[in-house]
């Protein structure tokens, strides 16, 4: 990506309209014919449905084109979707699914090294610069937070100190002793870390950080807020989903902090209705849809992202903003940046096979993390000894941490107490202020 020599931006932030549009339709026909030549998924479905590659003649057009599903990528696991051979794929990630199949996605080298740019470019507008220590306590791993940020934070030209999540207290010792200007982590985590500098009396809003970039979970404008205070930072929001890259989709500029700014340069935003599909103007919430222009190993075109938010107009840049994301629209639940299915905690509790079916999650706030609460049923003709609940209670809750990557409580009700289905089941019970 070319960045112009003076402003340390790339030129197309602060193309015209013209020239940015331009380029998405050039992009998108190319990403919709390399999508449709190269997957078979893509050519039966368009096929079916009476739409070519070659009926793009504006950006309207697309919303001619089915749109894909979380439920496609799953279809087709691992690698169904992929468009170029295996052998070009150097990097795989993964994100949970509901029936313990995780979501696999792909990158060529093309494609890691776009990602890297655009994560450096959304540092950039972050407030990070050159030569700045970024402490990433994003987790490493299949999940595309870790070694997204890292890429990016190398590209830019920083100093990365790779942590990871978890280990607070080193996290802590970390911090004091490196002295980075930037921490990139989820925001709930900002404030667990935040609560361990104040444990040990330090002074948190005097330590080295002046900038975090927080995402992959839901956050607040309170609690940004809340951040800024505590740890003495500017506090900025960056976006984005392993299906169509990970983060650094958006990102906020320091400057506005008015919302993510979609990098469109190498994404097609639209906002539908998701009931009926239809695309909804700027401006009106709904569920954002994503089309990727140039990724090679797993194109995504009209990815159904199940978040709500709406588009702005650009502001500090020339691209357009999603506003916050309200939420999902479907029941993902996002645990500390962790994604939970509510039938995946349902599989875990049936296969114990020592609890009645009936269980009720229970989402809400540990100090500022998230904290959930399995609430299982202990069956009539369970054993009457109360050690043995406790041990069963302990094997699940250890089941949740080895299979969905989270520390559950779990609490055992006596038989028969647990609210029953009267129709629709209510599963979850979510206390978290949106
Ligand atoms: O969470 C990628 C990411 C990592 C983004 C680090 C930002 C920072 P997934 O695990 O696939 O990928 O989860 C994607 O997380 O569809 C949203 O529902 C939610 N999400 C991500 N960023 C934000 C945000 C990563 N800034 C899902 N605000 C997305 C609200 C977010 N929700």
């Amino acid at each position: 990506m070319a960045v112009s020599a003076n402003s340390g931006l790339d030129r197309i932030e602060t193309a015209s309209r013209d020239e940015i549009t331009a380029l998405q339709l050039d992009r998108l026909r190319w990403s919709v014919d390399h999508a449709y030549r190269n997957v078979e998924h893509y050519r039966k479905v368009y096929d079916q449905a009476g739409v070519h590659p070659s009926d793009i003649r504006t950006l309207d057009d697309l919303r001619r084109f089915p749109f894909l599903n979380k439920s496609d990528l799953r279809d087709h696991y691992p690698f169904g979707l992929f468009a170029v051979p295996r052998e070009r794929v150097v990097r795989i990630h993964a994100s949970s699914g509901t029936t313990g199949k995780p979501t696999v996605v792909g990158y060529t080298q093309r494609d890691i090294d776009t990602w890297a740019g655009l994560v450096a470019r959304s540092i950039f507008a972050a407030g990070g610069r050159a030569g700045d220590i970024v402490h990433v306590a994003y987790g490493y791993g299949l999940f595309t937070g870790g070694l997204g940020a890292h890429y990016g934070a190398e590209r830019l030209g920083c100093s990365v100190v790779p942590v990871s999540g978890g280990q607070t207290e080193k996290q802590v010792q970390l911090i004091t002793d490196f002295q980075p200007r930037v921490i990139m982590v989820t925001p709930s985590y900002m404030l667990t870390i935040a609560e361990e500098f104040e444990r040990r009396g330090l002074d948190s809003t005097g330590c080295s950080l002046q900038v975090g970039i927080f995402g992959a979970e839901p956050w607040t404008g309170s609690m940004r807020s809340e951040i800024e205070r505590r740890m003495g930072i500017d506090a900025v929001d960056i976006y984005g989903l392993s299906e169509v890259m990970g983060p650094g989709v958006g990102s906020e500029c320091i400057e506005t902090k008015d919302g993510l700014v979609l990098w469109e340069d190498h994404f097609y935003p639209e906002v539908i209705d998701p009931d009926t599909g239809e695309v909804l103007p700027d401006g009106e919430e709904g569920e954002l849809v994503l089309t990727s222009l140039t990724k090679e190993a797993l194109p995504v075109i009209r990815y159904r992202t199940r978040d709500r938010t709406r588009l702005l107009p650009p502001s500090a840049r020339s691209m357009r903003r999603l506003g916050r994301i309200n939420g999902r629209t479907d029941d993902m639940l996002i645990i500390r940046g962790v994604n939970v299915f509510p039938s995946q905690i349902e599989e875990i509790v049936l296969k114990e096979r020592v609890f009645t079916p009936n269980y009720l999650i229970e989402v809400g706030r540990s100090g500022h993390m998230d904290a959930m609460t399995v609430h299982v049923e202990w069956p009539a003709t369970g054993a009457v000894d109360p050690s043995a609940r406790t041990a069963a209670a302990a094997r699940l809750a250890h089941h949740v941490k080895s299979s969905v990557g989270i520390s559950v409580q779990v609490v055992v009700a006596d038989p028969g107490t647990l609210e029953r289905s009267a129709g629709k089941a209510r599963r979850v019970v979510d206390r978290r202020t949106p």
